[in-house]
């Protein structure tokens, strides 16, 4: 049996500094094998919400990964962003990020973020085929029997209900961690929890998303995904700071971006009726 909290999103900079204690403390208590951070880190890339990250994550006692986010690449200086996008997030990962050795488990990453793309919102997710590739090769490296996580910032679905593209190679993403048996896929990005088992033509996918740590709140409070992980797959309980049970914690659809839904009724819905958020970089 192994426990791993799966936590994104914490966005130092708009942090919620209630709900990182609290993480803090579930992590001392229970003390999980291990934590997956499934990106945006950061608020807007900036050193001193870089240097917040690593403190905060250094000081927790289990082993962790970290993926990146679309916030995690340089947001004002573009320079920066197109000639080396990683460089601030690599060094922060070269400090954090510890080998998670679990018997017969691993995590392996996939990286869903790009630099730029022929469309907008350049947030959005893009599973480019040498990403994929890497991934694949890592989890076809794996030994027999060893059984995988795979973490990624944006959740892979291509398309929403409405045929709007999210992320762009999702399906064949999909279709090739179907195929290799994955457990099950863990991402952030959207600020809602959700455990979806997605259909694929190499058999279903379980998807799994974490909510946020940060004040971004979309249509739930700050959670995270805590997993046991046994003979019989994956159990999984959101826990969250307004004591609300699992199943009304999670989103049965992935929306396009962290932005609060608009209620049906109020399809233009006046100032001050949501969380004030940032202008739509999600
Ligand atoms: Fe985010
Ligand atoms: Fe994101």
């Amino acid at each position: 049996m192994k426990r791993i909290f799966h936590i994104s999103d914490i966005h130092f900079g708009l942090e919620d500094t209630r709900a990182l204690a609290w993480v803090k403390q579930c992590i001392e208590v229970d003390k999980p094998d291990a934590i997956a951070v499934t990106g945006d880190l950061t608020m807007r890339a900036r050193r001193r919400e870089f240097r917040a990250a690593c403190a905060w994550i250094s000081a927790l006692g289990p082993p962790v990964t970290v993926e990146v986010g679309n916030h995690d690449l340089p947001y004002f200086n573009l320079p920066e962003r197109f000639i080396d996008p990683y460089r601030r997030f690599r060094a922060i990962e070269a400090l954090i990020e510890r080998e998670i050795d679990l018997p017969g488990l691993a995590i392996v990453p996939l990286k869903t973020t790009a630099r730029a793309q022929w469309r907008w919102p350049w947030s959005n997710g893009w599973v480019t085929r040498p990403a994929l590739a890497a991934t694949l090769a890592a989890l076809d490296a794996l030994p027999a029997g060893m059984q995988a996580l795979v973490t990624a910032h944006h959740p892979l679905t291509e398309r929403d209900p409405r045929g709007k593209r999210l992320t762009i190679g999702g399906e064949r993403a999909m279709a090739e961690l179907a195929a290799r048996g994955v457990l099950a896929v863990l991402t952030g990005h959207v600020h809602d929890a959700f455990d979806i088992e997605q259909p694929t033509p190499a058999g279903n996918l379980r998807m799994i998303g974490a909510g946020t740590l940060s004040k971004r709140i979309r249509s739930s409070p700050c959670s995270f995904n805590d997993l046991t992980i046994g003979a019989d797959g994956i159990k999984l309980c959101v826990r969250n700071l307004g004591d609300v049970p699992t199943p009304a914690m999670q989103i049965e659809q992935v929306p396009e971006n962290a932005l609060p839904p608009r209620l049906p009724e109020d399809p233009v819905a006046p100032v001050g009726t949501v969380p004030d958020f940032d202008p739509p970089v999600h």
